[in-house]
C-alpha cells in the first residue's frame, strides 16, 4: 500500500453536507463531507484535541464538528472554532490533514499523500465517460483480499479460460501462451491488448443486439498501483470498457469501485442484465482471490513460479518496486504494531508548507531514489535475452 496516489473514497451521493462519512482506507480512518458549495472534503478522522472521531459528529455550515467537545474544522483541515475558548486565540497546531479531492465518475476521490499538484500521479481519465454514445454503471464491491492480488488478477490473460466459463472461457492461442505477453509502457503503468478465442459467450451473446465485425479482442492495463482498466472489444461496434479503482481498506481487504462502460445495449432496460452478468464474472474472480495463499503477494518472485503468461504481473511488480524506491510504501507492520498508541495519518500536501502537526505521519519503508526504474530495466534485459 502506497501514499501519493488517488484513491476512491465513496460514491458521490454518500458524501453529503449534513452528515460526516467515516471511511477506512490504507488501514487508517478518514472523514468525508461536503461544504455549502457542494465541494467534497476528506480529512484525517482524528480530532487533534483529544482524539475524537470527527465522523461520529456533525457537519454544519461546511465544517466537521467533533462530537466530544465541539471543535469545528473546515474543509482545509484548519480548526475554526473551539467552544471552550470563546474570544481566545485558537492554538496554531489545531489542524488535521486535509487531502485534495475530485468528484468524478460518480465517485469522490482523494489524493492521499503530500506531493504538490504538479508532481502527483494522475487520476485515470476515462475519455468516453461524457460521450453520449457510451453508458456508465458504477458498482461497489467489497473483497476479502489484498488489492495487489486483485490488480494482478486483472492483468492476467490466462485465467479467463479457467475462471470465467460464463464469459465463454476466453482463451489465448496456445502458441501465444508460451510467449511473453507483449507489453507496452504507459505513464505510471503498462498494458497489453490481445486477440482471444473462446466458446460461445453466454453473457454477451445477444445476437439481436450485436453489430459490426467480430473482434474478440481484449486488453488490460494499470496506471499506478490501484487503477485497473480492461477493454473487452467484442465487435468493431460493441465494447465493454471497465475501469476499476481499488481502495485498499487494509492489508487484507479491498473495496472496488467498478465503472462499467458500454457503447451498446444503451436502453435502461438492459441495465439490470448487464450488471448481473458483470457481477457474476466478478464473483468468479472473488472466489479465487479470497483463497489465495499467502494473502499478500510474496516479497520475491522466487516464492512463486512465473511463466510467460504472467508477464503483465511481473511488469506490475516492477512498477511497484519503483514506488518502493521512491519511499512511498507504507510500513504496515510498524504501523499495526504501534496503532493502539499513536494516531497515524497519511501526510497531506500542506505539511510541505507548514510544520507543527499533531498527528504522526504514517511510517514508510525507506526508499532508494537510485533504484527507481531499475527493476523495469532488469526485466527488459531479461526479456531481450530470452
Ligand atoms: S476531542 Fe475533539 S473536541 Fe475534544
Ligand atoms: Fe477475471
Amino acid at each position: 500500500m502506497y501514499i501519493n496516489f488517488w484513491y476512491p473514497i465513496a460514491r458521490s451521493e454518500e458524501v453529503t453536507a449534513d452528515k460526516p462519512l467515516r471511511v477506512e482506507l490504507l488501514g487508517l480512518p478518514f472523514v468525508a463531507f461536503r461544504d455549502e458549495d457542494g465541494t467534497p472534503h476528506v480529512l484525517a478522522d482524528t480530532c487533534v484535541h483529544r482524539g475524537g472521531s470527527l465522523s461520529a459528529g456533525w457537519v454544519r455550515g461546511g465544517r466537521a464538528i467533533c462530537p466530544y467537545h465541539g471543535w469545528e474544522f473546515s474543509g482545509d483541515g484548519m480548526c475554526q472554532h473551539v467552544p471552550s475558548l470563546v474570544g481566545a486565540k485558537i492554538p496554531a497546531r489545531a489542524k488535521v490533514d486535509a487531502y485534495p479531492t475530485a468528484d468524478k465518475y460518480g465517485i469522490v476521490f482523494a489524493f492521499l499523500g503530500d506531493l504538490p499538484a504538479e508532481e502527483r500521479p494522475p487520476l485515470y481519465d476515462i475519455e468516453e465517460y461524457d460521450d453520449p454514445s457510451w453508458k456508465a454503471q458504477l458498482y461497489v464491491i467489497n473483497l476479502n483480499a489484498y488489492y495487489e492480488r486483485s490488480m494482478e488478477n486483472g492483468l492476467d490473460p490466462i485465467h479467463n479460460q479457467f475462471v470465467h466459463p460464463k464469459q465463454g472461457a476466453p482463451m489465448l492461442a496456445e502458441e501465444k501462451q508460451k510467449e511473453p505477453v507483449p507489453m507496452e509502457d504507459i505513464p505510471w503503468g503498462s498494458k497489453f491488448y490481445l486477440k482471444f478465442g473462446g466458446d460461445k459467450d453466454e453473457n454477451t451473446d445477444l445476437a439481436d443486439e450485436k453489430h459490426g465485425k467480430k473482434l474478440g479482442s481484449a486488453g488490460s492495463w494499470h496506471q499506478g498501483p490501484n487503477q485497473l482498466v480492461t477493454w473487452i472489444d467484442l465487435t468493431e461496434e460493441n465494447s465493454f470498457h471497465q475501469y476499476i479503482f481499488e481502495a485498499p481498506v487494509d492489508d487484507k481487504s479491498t473495496r472496488l469501485f467498478f465503472v462499467n462502460m458500454r457503447n451498446w445495449l444503451m436502453e435502461d432496460k438492459h441495465d439490470d442484465r448487464v450488471e448481473q452478468v458483470t457481477l457474476e464474472v466478478v464473483e468468479e474472480d472473488v472466489a479465487i482471490l479470497e483463497r489465495l495463499h499467502p494473502v499478500r503477494t510474496p516479497e520475491t518472485n522466487t516464492k512463486e513460479i512465473l511463466v510467460p503468461g504472467d508477464t503483465a504481473v511481473v511488469r506490475y511488480r516492477d512498477y511497484l518496486k519503483d514506488w518502493d524506491a521512491r519511499g512511498w510504501r507504507i510500513d504496515f507492520r510498524t504501523m499495526k504494531d504501534k496503532a493502539g498508541d499513536i494516531a497515524f495519518t497519511i501526510p497531506c500536501p500542506a505539511r510541505r508548507e507548514s510544520g507543527n502537526w499533531v498527528l504522526d505521519p504514517v511510517p514508510l519503508q525507506p526508499g532508494d531514489p537510485a533504484m527507481v526504474g531499475s527493476a523495469r530495466r532488469d526485466s527488459e534485459i531479461k526479456a531481450g535475452a530470452a
